[in-house]
């Protein structure tokens, strides 16, 4: 018998409500973990904040540990054959993720965090950012028991090749970089076009803002004339 919890228990959601007050509809994300908290201070400041606010974007936060069996909700066990550190067991992960994903009518994409996964860049940010729901499945200690991997057969998403103590930062760095391109999420002053891996390709000009000069270094002259066209010229020539 699984312990599922019941399907309308997620306490942990930052934002359930399913009307928009725009025309668009949110991009829902499911982020399923053994340490949900993680994710506190990163849904409640700043830009993401404001895209859950103006209902751009929907977060959920699962903590698999509650589809664990047992008085003491065992979630990851040692390796067989021996060796160092603790694997995610199986049956709660597979329940967990199979009854998040039956949470809504689409079961969106699945992808699990993994330093051996395939490496994030823009390019699939972007795609990223063309999909209705978003699942991410948080791994920690040594890794995911194969058979979850075989069974859910999720993508596979690494940040960088480096290990990190659990996939909880990574999936912060999915959301943070697919939510800034939704529609309605960047204002003006934040815009996601003129930047780094843009649509045109190369990396950012230097930027310059107050004061005039600081420890001696002005701001280049044609920045402070107005000229929009030898600003932008100068812009593209000083692309890095
Ligand atoms: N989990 C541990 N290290 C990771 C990494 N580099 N990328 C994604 N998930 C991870």
């Amino acid at each position: 018998m699984s312990s599922a919890p019941d399907a309308n228990a997620d306490a942990n959601s930052v934002e359930t409500a399913s009307s928009s007050s725009s025309s668009l509809p949110a991009l829902r994300f499911d982020l399923l973990s053994l340490f949900p908290a993680l994710f506190d201070g990163f849904l409640s400041e700043s830009i993401l904040k404001r895209a859950i606010e103006k209902k751009r974007v929907e977060v959920h936060r699962w903590d698999m540990r509650e589809w664990a069996e047992g008085k003491h909700k065992q979630v990851d066990d040692r390796p067989f054959g021996g060796g160092a550190g603790m694997v995610l067991m199986a049956p709660p992960v597979v329940a967990a993720v199979e009854a998040v994903q039956a949470q809504a009518e689409c079961p969106g994409r699945l992808i699990a965090l993994t330093p051996q996964g395939r490496r994030l860049d823009q390019a699939w940010v972007r795609e990223l950012a063309g999909e209705a729901r978003i699942v991410l499945l948080c791994g920690r200690y040594e890794g995911f028991d194969e058979r979850i991997l075989e069974t859910l057969e999720p993508e596979q998403l690494s940040i960088g090749d480096y290990v990190l103590s659990g996939g909880e930062v990574a999936a912060m760095v999915v959301v943070d970089a697919v939510m800034r391109l939704l529609p309605g999420v960047l204002g003006d002053a934040e815009s996601a076009i003129d930047e780094s891996f843009g649509p045109d390709g190369g990396l950012e000009y230097p930027h310059y803002t107050r004061p005039r000069e600081f420890r001696g270094r002005g701001v280049p002259e044609i920045l402070l004339g107005g000229d929009h066209a030898a600003i932008a010229r100068w812009r593209r020539e000083h692309r890095r």
